[in-house]
């Protein structure tokens, strides 16, 4: 059902300095960058391979993404799992008797359809279910 880590998305409390890190030190440069209201996160993805590196920080100080960096600091935040099709695998993950944070799946980043499985569930971890917009893109 997991077919490739779509992304680990660390959380920054600086995102352009998070970028230039990365710029400077491994020569990876942002390949798309949004402003996500509902979560209240701006983004950059940085390839690596057909995976990303996605750096998450707040724009409003209620976004899960702030309170994340209060408690537990920057650091990874979770991790996406690229599947056919999220639906599928919410479902799958329901049908186990697991809890999720979305019930159903819902607009992501860059076009993708995603949703969330509750980390305390998933041994900490919490789980993004990524499917591609079709045709898959490599990021842009
Ligand atoms: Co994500």
């Amino acid at each position: 059902m997991l077919t490739e880590i779509d992304h680990v998305a660390i959380a920054v409390a600086d995102l352009e300095a998070a970028i230039d890190y990365y710029r400077r030190t491994y020569g990876v440069e942002p390949v798309h960058r949004e402003r996500i209201e509902r979560d209240g996160v701006e983004e950059a993805l940085l390839p690596v391979g057909s995976s990303f590196v996605q750096l998450l920080s707040p724009i409003r100080s209620d976004s899960p993404v702030a309170k994340f960096l209060a408690s537990r600091g920057e650091g990874i935040h979770h991790v996406g799992f690229r599947v056919e099709s999220c639906a599928a695998a919410l479902e799958q993950v329901k049908g186990e008797g697991h809890r999720v944070v979305d019930e159903s799946p819902r607009p992501g980043s860059r076009g993708t359809t995603i949703a969330f499985v509750h980390p305390r569930e998933a041994f900490g971890t919490l789980i993004e279910l990524v499917e591609e917009p079709s045709p898959a893109l490599s990021g842009s």
